[in-house]
């Protein structure tokens, strides 16, 4: 596992969301009332950015055709999306936003 450096904090303001790039993969991390939470972008569904969908409950919603997304696990709650999307841990410190990713396999 590796902890990697994605933000600033004071890059993602309260109920914002921003895609980095992390080792070739492209992850939507999300600031929820001051909770950081990190997902991979892309929808399983389809080629779709759920960092641009509406976030409620801890949940988003793909912009595309509404499946939802636990944002704590990844997991997806509703169709039409049937696969979940990785999750990846976060951690702060006084200015930074990090996120543990995995070696490859
Ligand atoms: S692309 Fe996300 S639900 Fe279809």
């Amino acid at each position: 596992m590796g902890k990697i450096k994605v933000l600033n904090i004071g890059d993602l303001e309260n109920n914002q969301s921003k895609v980095v790039n992390v080792e070739d993969k492209e992850i939507a991390v999300f600031n929820v009332d001051g909770e950081f939470f990190a997902i991979d972008d892309k929808c399983s569904h389809s080629d779709e950015s759920l960092s641009e969908g509406e976030v409620y409950d801890c949940k988003v919603e793909c912009p595309a055709h509404g499946a939802e997304f636990d944002l704590k696990t990844g997991e997806v709650l509703t169709p039409p999306a049937s696969k979940g999307v990785t999750c990846y841990q976060t951690s702060t410190d006084e200015n930074s936003i990090y996120i543990e990713v995995e070696k490859d396999a």
